[in-house]
């Protein structure tokens, strides 16, 4: 059967020929520590015409950008608030075709809980040609660095990645009881004010109140701190934690080495 060439461009707002476009590349920066960056993310780095990063992008990373490279931190404003996802976009798209090759530097992976499906539909429509470079996400830093493997023989033959982000008060938008279900990690990004509501809703949906869970902050960084408690304990072990963090919810979390435990925490509170 003959195969028909379909070519993905949207005519709408394609640059007009004849003018040199450059390139947006979506590349996942990893969660802090360069040595997590992929060789092809330094590559991109080191070669770049323009970076556009975010505000809490840790410098060691931002230092392995080429001398040439012009760095835009679209988290910083007057108002010291981020850009708009939409100016951001727009940002992207006015840098390639103004023939830049652009790095859009991202947190962990830009398919993860990044917008980056945003940015790449952006460049699309706008007949601006894109690529996305995987990076090591929060998720998968905070596991191997603690050695509580997300899934594991006998003990979790699934994972899921959730995120906790709901307005302020609310429970996420999530299936609690397919959370629940045993042999089964949950990992929960952005979860920190909302642990008590995900708490509650696991245990009522049946997953035991001892179910171990660890949370990472700043996983990979000078200043990664880990505590382990368990789903009952959870809303006070958090006490302190401010920085990003990551929530692992299962069986495997009780692997992690080198956690405090949240008994040893408040020992030392109540002290
Ligand atoms: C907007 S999401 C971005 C996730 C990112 N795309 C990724 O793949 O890791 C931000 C959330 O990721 C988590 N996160 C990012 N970096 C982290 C780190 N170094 N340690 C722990 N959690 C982190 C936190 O839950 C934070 O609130």
């Amino acid at each position: 059967m003959a195969r028909r060439l379909v070519v993905l461009q949207s005519s709408a707002n394609a640059p007009e020929s004849g003018r040199v476009v450059g390139k947006v590349w979506l590349v996942g920066g990893g969660p802090g520590d360069p040595d997590l960056l992929t060789v092809k993310a330094l590559r991109l780095l080191q070669s770049a015409d323009v970076v556009v990063h975010d505000r809490l992008t840790p410098q060691p990373v931002l230092d392995l950008a080429g001398p040439q490279a012009r760095m835009i931190d679209v988290g910083k404003r007057k108002s010291r608030h981020t850009l708009p996802q939409d100016d951001i976009n727009a940002l992207l798209v006015a840098l390639a075709l103004e023939g830049l090759k652009v790095v859009r530097l991202k947190g962990g992976d830009p398919f993860v809980f990044g917008r980056g499906g945003e940015e790449m539909q952006a460049c699309r429509e706008a007949g601006v040609p894109v690529e996305v470079v995987p990076g090591v996400s929060a998720a998968l830093a905070a596991a191997a660095g603690a050695g509580a493997p997300l899934t594991h023989r006998g003990m979790a033959q699934a994972v899921t990645f959730v995120t906790g982000h709901a307005a302020s008060g609310q429970a996420p938008d999530l299936d609690w009881n397919a959370l629940a279900s045993a042999n089964h990690t949950v990992v929960v990004y952005m979860g920190l004010s909302s642990a008590p509501i995900i708490t509650a809703r696991l245990i009522e949906a049946g997953r035991a109140a001892s179910t171990p869970v660890l949370a990472v902050e700043n996983a990979s960084r000078p200043d990664e701190r880990r505590v382990l408690s368990t789903l009952g304990q959870l809303p006070s072990a958090l006490s302190g934690i401010d920085g990003p963090a990551i929530l692992i919810i299962g069986e495997v979390a009780a692997l992690a080495e080198d956690a405090t435990l949240l008994d040893q925490v408040l020992e030392r509170v109540q002290a």
